[in-house]
């Protein structure tokens, strides 16, 4: 056990986790925090972000390892006050999760509404990635710190799904950046990678994947059981193991530019 300690224990560390008030930075906050980490939530709804501090605090007796920032993730100023905030009350930070981003509906192509399109574009990139990613590298550039990203990626990384056009563009380019941010900060002793969810129900696709009626599958929630080898839907807790991994320069301090599926086999499902 002591080996396993040393490999993966974020003591001492901070996190900082965009898109704090989500259903997959709650889960891998959690396992932040049971890994030893200070956790850093960056959400731009105060009231999510609150609630899931409340939720960690009572559940794991961490209150003074959680800190709350208010904070629009695609604007460059607010990240930088967040960055300050965090430096302020942990001393630094160590590890920066995108976990900011999601979808809204789907419509075919030919009924495309371009400002949805841009607004899913804007929060999976802008905000999910690229101004978080500028203003955390640069920080820990200027401070010769080395430092961790992991972004998230999606099953439409790989192949598109029907009808989620910006969605589609987004996520194939998170996958792409998180390639192209390896090499660029490789030189400063900052790894990037990504993890791949496959389906997991979040409040960025219920509506797609369940009925709000009937509370039974859509019809597309069934299409992605019958896609998926395992049968089911994933639970936020089983991506745990994937983000201790990557954030810990122990355990995988060789890694950087990859992309990790979690997804029940729904990338290897064939005819
Ligand atoms: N749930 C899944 O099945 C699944 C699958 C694959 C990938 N993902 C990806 O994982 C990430 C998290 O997904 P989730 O299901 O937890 O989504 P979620 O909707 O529960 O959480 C996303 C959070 O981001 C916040 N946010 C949005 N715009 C922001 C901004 N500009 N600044 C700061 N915060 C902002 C929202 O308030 C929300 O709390 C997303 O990138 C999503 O695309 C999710």
């Amino acid at each position: 056990m002591e080996y396993l300690s040393e490999k993966f224990s974020l003591e001492g560390k901070t996190v900082a986790v965009t898109g704090g008030g989500g259903t997959i930075a709650k889960a891998l906050a959690e396992a932040y925090i049971q890994a030893g980490a200070n956790i850093t939530l960056w959400g731009h709804r105060a009231q999510s972000i609150e609630e899931t501090k409340r939720f960690l605090s009572d559940k794991l007796s961490c209150e003074d390892r959680v800190q709350v920032v208010v904070c629009d993730t695609s604007q460059e100023e607010d990240v930088r006050k967040a960055v300050d905030a965090c430096c302020e009350i942990f001393g630094g930070i160590d590890v920066l999760v995108n976990a900011a981003g999601g979808n809204r509906g789907k419509a075919p192509l030919v009924d495309l509404d371009i400002k949805v399109f841009q607004e899913v574009v804007n929060l999976n990139l802008i905000a999910g990635l690229v101004v978080p990613t500028k203003v955390v590298a640069a920080y820990w550039i200027a401070e010769e710190r080395p430092g961790c990203i992991i972004n998230m990626a999606s099953m439409s990384s790989y192949i598109p799904l029907s009808g989620v056009w910006a969605y589609n563009a987004s996520k194939s380019a998170v996958k792409n950046l998180t390639m192209a941010c390896a090499k660029e900060f490789a030189h400063a002793g900052i790894r990037v990678n990504a993890i791949a969810p496959g389906f997991f129900i979040g409040k960025q696709n219920r509506d797609l994947l369940i009925d709000r009626e009937t509370k039974e599958f859509t019809p597309r929630g069934m299409d992605v059981l019958r896609h998926t080898p395992m049968g089911r839907f994933g639970d936020v807790q089983e991506l745990a193991g994937v983000a201790l991994l990557l954030a810990s320069e122990k355990a995988a301090g060789f890694i950087t530019g990859v992309t990790i599926p979690v997804d029940g086999g729904y990338l290897v499902d064939n005819i």
